[in-house]
């Protein structure tokens, strides 16, 4: 296994396009069929190696605290009640990763989210997951760009092609392809107009960093909504390292976006052994109901 052992999860955000649920529950709990989005993102983690996680939460964010501690009650009611598979699911989540939190006081962006993290990771490069992003492909992707920083020391940033009309949510990258599958980053642009963007290489949430992200986000002004953006962080670190994309195609569901959210949980349910004849007849009553086919 290779050296990046820690993982930082910001999940101090507001979640607004989400509301009114993200009122009282974080976005990051929301469930993906009976797992809250948050614990697919460690388990991703700990298949990819990682053993430490540092969750950045905020206000209201107790809930992801609760989920990822033991919870003794319920733990003796399922004993009791002979429920072991049951009890085995509950005793996992608290057991996945060595899970710890900080705060991050006041939601001044994912930038600061992951500056508030520097004490934690200290001198070490780690990796950086966003919940938004859920990946179903046994952390393929994640073990590639640890390979590249294995290999080249750099930073690496995940990049996915997208349309020009979809790039205007993402950051996009310019960059210059190394081998098959690997590019090195030259710049990177938040948010572009379809228009102005350099190019249809999105940014998404995984990343592994040098220490030198710190060194750069305290050199960045905040920018859109006076928050301290990561892009800009990513900007003036790619001017000092080497800074590299993995580019990937499969196994990615935007849970940021309600439709996406919706597909990621029929399509996991139907992924289930004891789901899967249920969804499809669900599946097949609705289509015929509405005269879809
Ligand atoms: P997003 O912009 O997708 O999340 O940030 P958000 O702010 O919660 O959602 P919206 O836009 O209001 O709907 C990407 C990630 O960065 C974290 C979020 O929790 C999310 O995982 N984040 C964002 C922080 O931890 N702190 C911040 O100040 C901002």
């Amino acid at each position: 296994m290779g050296s990046v052992r820690k993982a930082v999860l910001p999940a101090a955000g507001l979640g607004t396009r989400f509301l009114p649920i993200t009122k009282s529950i974080p976005k990051e709990m929301l469930p993906l069929v009976d797992k809250p989005a948050i614990q697919y993102v460690v388990e991703e983690a700990v298949t990819a190696g990682i053993t430490d996680v540092l969750v950045i939460t905020g206000r209201g964010k107790g809930a992801i605290e609760d989920h990822f501690d033991r919870n003794v009650e319920l733990e003796q009611v399922l004993e009791r009640s002979g429920k072991h598979a049951l009890l085995a699911e509950v005793a996992a989540t608290d057991q996945l990763a060595d899970v710890h939190f900080v705060r991050q006081h006041e939601a001044l962006g994912l930038g600061h989210a992951v500056s508030v993290a520097e004490p934690h990771v200290g001198g070490e490069p780690f990796v950086v997951m966003l919940g938004d992003d859920i990946m179903v492909d046994d952390a393929a992707l994640l073990t590639r760009m640890l390979a590249v920083h294995e290999e080249t020391g750099g930073s690496v940033l995940a990049v996915l092609e997208v349309t020009r009309e979809e790039i205007s949510a993402y950051g996009a990258l310019t960059a210059e392809p190394v081998r098959e599958g690997v590019v090195r980053a030259r710049g990177v642009v938040e948010k572009p107009a379809p228009d102005d963007a350099p190019s249809t290489l999105a940014v998404i949430g995984r990343y592994v960093f040098t220490p030198g992200i710190f060194d750069a986000l305290r050199e960045t002004s905040p920018g859109v909504g006076g928050e301290i953006q990561l892009t800009d962080a990513i900007g003036i670190l790619l001017e000092r390292e080497p800074v590299y994309g993995v580019i990937f195609r499969d196994g990615r569901y935007d849970a940021g976006k309600k439709v996406d959210f919706l597909r990621a949980n029929i399509e996991l349910g139907l992924a289930r052994d004891d789901l899967r004849d249920e969804i499809e007849q669900m599946l097949r009553v609705l289509v015929r109901d509405r005269g879809l086919t």
